[in-house]
């Protein structure tokens, strides 16, 4: 407590607490006999002041002690036999009181230099502190409007794909029916003609293979059953294909009930489905893909797991190119979802995408 009411205490103050100390080493050494050496006491308010005060009030402290002790080394003045003598021994502590203040002194300087550099490295770490949140809260900014734009993208792009898809089935399907039409008519008016037949018929199977190509196209688009039929069908026929194309087994658990999503909630879930599967026949090297869809309170989960080999997520996520995995993420986190992957190697990969419905 003294010490902290010293520290804050002014010069005059720690000044009159020095002379104090001195006091009582001066009536201490007094009562003592001269033969009980007293010297290293008197050091203690040397020290004191120099290290609180300045060098300088420790000189003239130092001074005041030497002489101090001088007076009582000759019995108050009154057995001084040896002048010289006594003189001698006066300088030689007052030289060693002088040693005593320097060297705390300079200790002194060198505890206050530390303590700058400490305090100089402190502000300058607060600065960089400052700097760096400032810089994270621009990457945050920033990381936010990539965000928003990735999301006007992928609307636009879907919006166009919806427009494109519509275009195509209804301009250029009613287009290529037509043509069969009039070919079948042509074939018919020339019956009597095998070649001309056989020809009808050529480009009739030409036909008909454009008009599937143009479903295909349209259909992946934008799939019709997702708008006609909603979400859960559309998965339904999805793992369909999947199934003919790959050869890998598909098992497919999901409710009764329709889950309603609007336009965007399920075509972005319907995409997310494709990566997972384009996904699972690019790399998995499985043998089944289980599919579990569920409706919990106001929520649409929809688990695709498969038994392949797997992968390590924390290397795969440090790589740059595993955008197919971070746009089913960014997709999921579009329409206020979660996506949640957990793979081990060698033993499968499993998405889980939780959505809210309506
Ligand atoms: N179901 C899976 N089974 C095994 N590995 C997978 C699976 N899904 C993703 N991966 C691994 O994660 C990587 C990143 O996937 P993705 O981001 O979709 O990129 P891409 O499919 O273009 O390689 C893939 O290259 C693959 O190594
Ligand atoms: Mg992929």
């Amino acid at each position: 407590m003294i010490r902290s009411y010293l520290n804050k205490a002014g010069t005059f103050t720690k000044l009159l607490f020095g002379l104090f100390l001195i006091v009582a080493v001066a009536l201490t050494d007094f009562y003592t006999t001269k033969d009980v050496s007293f010297s290293i006491f008197y050091l203690i308010p040397i020290t004191f002041i120099t290290w609180n005060t300045s060098k300088y009030f420790g000189i003239a402290f130092s001074l005041i002690c030497a002489f101090i002790w001088f007076y009582f080394d000759t019995n108050s003045l009154s057995e001084i036999t040896n002048y010289a003598l006594h003189f001698w021994s006066t300088i030689v502590r007052f030289g060693f009181f002088i040693i005593v203040t320097i060297l705390i002194s300079k200790l002194k300087i060198l505890k206050d230099n530390q303590e700058n550099v400490i305090i100089q490295r402190t502000s300058e770490l607060l600065n960089e502190i400052s700097e760096h949140e400032k810089s994270k809260a621009e990457l945050l900014q920033k990381s936010s409007q990539l965000r928003e734009l990735y999301k006007k993208i992928e609307t636009i792009k879907e919006d166009q794909n919806v427009q494109i898809a519509r275009e195509i089935h209804d301009e250029l399907g009613q287009s290529l029916t037509a043509i069969n039409l009039e070919v079948n008519w042509v074939s018919k008016k020339h019956s009597d003609n095998p070649d001309v037949v056989e020809r009808m018929y050529e480009i009739s199977k030409i036909v008909e293979n454009t008009i599937g190509t143009v479903r295909k196209i349209s259909s992946d688009l934008r799939p019709r059953l997702l708008d006609q039929l909603g979400i859960l069908p559309a998965i339904e026929s999805l793992l369909k294909d999947f199934k003919n194309r790959t050869k890998i087994e598909t098992e497919l658990n999901m409710p009764e009930a329709t889950a309603k999503l609007d336009s965007t909630g399920s075509i972005t879930v319907y995409r997310i489905c494709q990566e997972a599967l384009t996904n699972i026949a690019r790399h998995s090297k499985c043998t089944i893909v289980y599919t579990d869809i569920n409706i919990e309170r106001n929520f649409l989960i929809l688990k695709i797991r498969d038994n392949g080999k797997g992968f390590n997520l924390k290397n795969k996520l440090n790589e740059t190119k595993t955008l197919g995995l971070i746009s089913m993420q960014e997709r999921a986190e579009m329409i206020n979802g979660s996506l949640e992957i957990k793979t081990t190697e060698n033993h499968g990969t499993e998405i889980k995408l939780m959505v809210p419905i309506n």
